[in-house]
């Protein structure tokens, strides 16, 4: 029988944190490390780094980190029974049962009801598309819009058929609670307190998360007719964030990161129908305006993001909307704004994918665009132009970056044929990212501000014991300990001194393990990540040195302790003209 610390440790050695990250985050190497863009907080410069000696991540920015399942529930908003069933299953390591806390099997139970309510009701949804009789309007209707038997079946799409309980009564046959049915957002309750389906006579689109198990969400539901609303969706739910999900994503993942590009639609239709005609890097936003969490979910795998509006109004303004976020993120975005009247649905099914190609290739940049927009044919007329200017200087001044800023400006001197040095100047009244705004990138100013109060020799020490564990058995009971004040640094160093010479290795990870303080572990954390400060050759030196520090301190001290007490004091020089060794013990 396996036991469950052990099967985790087998996950562990299975799923090397670079590679499961690397899935999701576009890793370079650094030194040592590998570093990319956080996918837990907007950054421009890469400061999440990921150690594959240490098996864990850190981020300077915003200090998320730990390691493999810690990342896994952070990305995928899991819980940690949830990761670590997740990779175990991906690795192959079989979980032997394992005893949770009272409290933590009841969270557990309660989120796993709510994903099985979830598939519960896609495969219920499945089945009445697949029924002679009730799901025929719902087939008929999908073949009106040329979605074939194999995206149907890719997309898991569905029926939900007429009436207010089908799907109310298959869950309860399932033994699935209406409690639980109304969380997971598949039934509305009346203010009788009666529940009844939301979803009725609508072709079902599920949406799925990013893990490999594709776990159904929430769904979207779509009427036959023109009837109001168009589409209905899940609400809100402890599975389910509308704003921070893309539909299509988990199938288009691959096709993003080999193409580089990702492109992003408006609707669910739109995202199937460039798939079916072959365009496979699609995905949809769920009708609302794009935020910060999927597009830093694309930049973690693709390039650039191409965003497709429909040319209404209402689709330009969600572009101008957007291009705020692409800045901030700095993923480099296009815009393709369709022909009036269409949107890619119906763009593609009528002109073809080697048309809609065509606009993805001439796409402007999403600034541009911008740009071109705001001005509109109005070029000539001064008043409107500062009036632009003042609209785009406040997103200039979030680009960080000089070198694209100066692009950014080049470009908005072109088109709006003011200098560029008058923009500049102009720019620069406005901005306030001068001393408050260390760019992120400065991975010294971390450490700078990590230090705090902390003594570089304290700092040195433990970054000795950590680089060079052999340097534990020479430093210990040498009094070193005494050299450290701060109670941070003290309660790692006594971890380490207690568990060195222990049968089982003490790596950072225990380390950090140990450590009960949050703030202590981020710390350690950031800490751990930075290189030896001495080189292999330079060890015994610095050990020599800490020891002679230990041993002075210690004298100074004594000296301290016994002043006005002559006889000590002779003791203590005593000693100190004799020793070669260490004083005092
Ligand atoms: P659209 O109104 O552009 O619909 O909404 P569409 O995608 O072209 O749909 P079809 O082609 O008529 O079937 C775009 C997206 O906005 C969301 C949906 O996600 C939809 O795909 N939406 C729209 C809603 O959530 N509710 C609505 O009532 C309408
Ligand atoms: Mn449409």
């Amino acid at each position: 029988m396996i036991s469950y610390q052990s099967a985790k440790e087998e996950i562990k050695q299975a799923a090397d944190i670079v590679s499961v990250v690397g899935q999701f985050v576009q890793l370079k190497k650094a030194g040592k490390n590998f570093v990319g863009l956080c996918p837990f907080h907007g950054e421009k410069a890469p400061s999440f780094t990921v150690s594959q000696d240490k098996q864990m991540f850190h981020c300077f920015g915003c200090k998320k980190g730990g390691d493999v399942f810690a990342f896994w529930m952070a990305y995928h908003s899991l819980t940690f029974p949830e990761a670590l069933k997740d990779l175990a299953d991906r690795y192959n390591v079989r979980l032997p049962e394992k005893h949770f806390s009272a409290e933590e099997k009841k969270k557990a139970d309660y989120r796993e009801n709510l994903y099985r309510t979830n598939e519960l009701a896609a495969v219920y949804f499945q089945r009445e598309l697949a029924h002679p009789v009730r799901g025929k309007a719902g087939r008929d209707y999908l073949e009106k819009r040329f979605l074939p038997q194999d995206m149907i079946e890719a997309f898991r799409l569905g029926y939900a058929p007429k009436g207010w309980d089908g799907l109310k009564q298959f869950l309860l046959k399932n033994k699935i609670s209406l409690e639980t049915a109304f969380s997971a957002g598949v039934l509305k309750r009346s203010d009788k307190g009666r529940y009844y389906d939301l979803f009725r006579e609508r072709v079902m689109f599920p949406i799925m998360d990013l893990t490999p198990k594709k776990r159904v969400i929430g769904f979207g539901g779509r009427v036959l007719d023109d009837a109001l609303p168009k589409y209905v969706n899940t609400p809100e739910t402890p599975l389910f964030h509308k704003g921070s999900c893309l539909y299509g994503f988990a199938a288009s993942r691959k096709a993003i990161r080999e193409t580089g590009r990702a492109v992003v639609v408006e609707g669910y239709m739109d995202c199937l129908a460039l798939r079916k005609h072959g365009l496979e890097e699609v995905v949809a936003t769920l009708g609302t305006a794009l935020s910060e969490t999927p597009v830093r979910k694309l930049k973690g795998i693709g390039k650039e993001a191409i965003v497709v509006f429909d040319a209404d109004d209402a689709g330009k303004k969600a572009a101008l909307r957007t291009l705020p976020i692409f800045l901030n993120e700095r993923l480099p975005a296009k815009a393709v704004v369709l022909p009036k009247g269409h949107d890619p649905d119906s763009f593609v099914n009528s002109r073809g994918l080697d048309a809609f190609s065509k606009l993805l290739d001439a796409a402007p940049s999403l600034f541009d665009f911008y740009i071109d927009q705001k001005l509109g044919s109005r070029t000539g007329d001064i008043d409107h132009k500062v009036s632009v200017l003042e609209e785009i200087f406040p997103i200039l001044t979030k680009v960080r970056n000089e070198t694209q800023r100066a692009l950014y400006i080049k470009r908005l001197s072109e088109k709006t044929e003011i200098a560029e040095p008058v923009l500049f100047s102009a720019l620069k009244g406005l901005n306030q990212f001068s001393a408050k705004e260390r760019p992120e990138n400065d991975i010294r100013g971390q450490f700078a501000s990590l230090n705090g109060d902390r003594s570089i020799g304290e700092l040195q020490l433990l970054n000795l014991l950590l680089h060079y564990p052999e340097t534990v058995a020479q430093l210990r009971g040498r009094h070193c300990r005494e050299l450290i004040s701060d109670p941070t640094v003290r309660r790692i160093v006594d971890i380490i001194y207690d568990g060195y010479g222990h049968s089982e290795t003490l790596t950072f990870e225990v380390i950090q393990e140990r450590l009960d303080l949050d703030e202590d572990r981020i710390w350690f954390r950031e800490f751990g990540f930075r290189p030896a400060f001495c080189s292999d050759r330079e060890v015994k030196q610095a050990v020599r040195e800490f020891i002679e520090k230990a041993q002075k301190k210690k004298i100074a001290d004594s000296f301290k302790k016994a002043m006005g007490d002559p006889q000590a004091i002779n003791e203590i020089l005593k000693r100190k003209v004799q020793a070669g060794g260490p004083v005092g013990n």
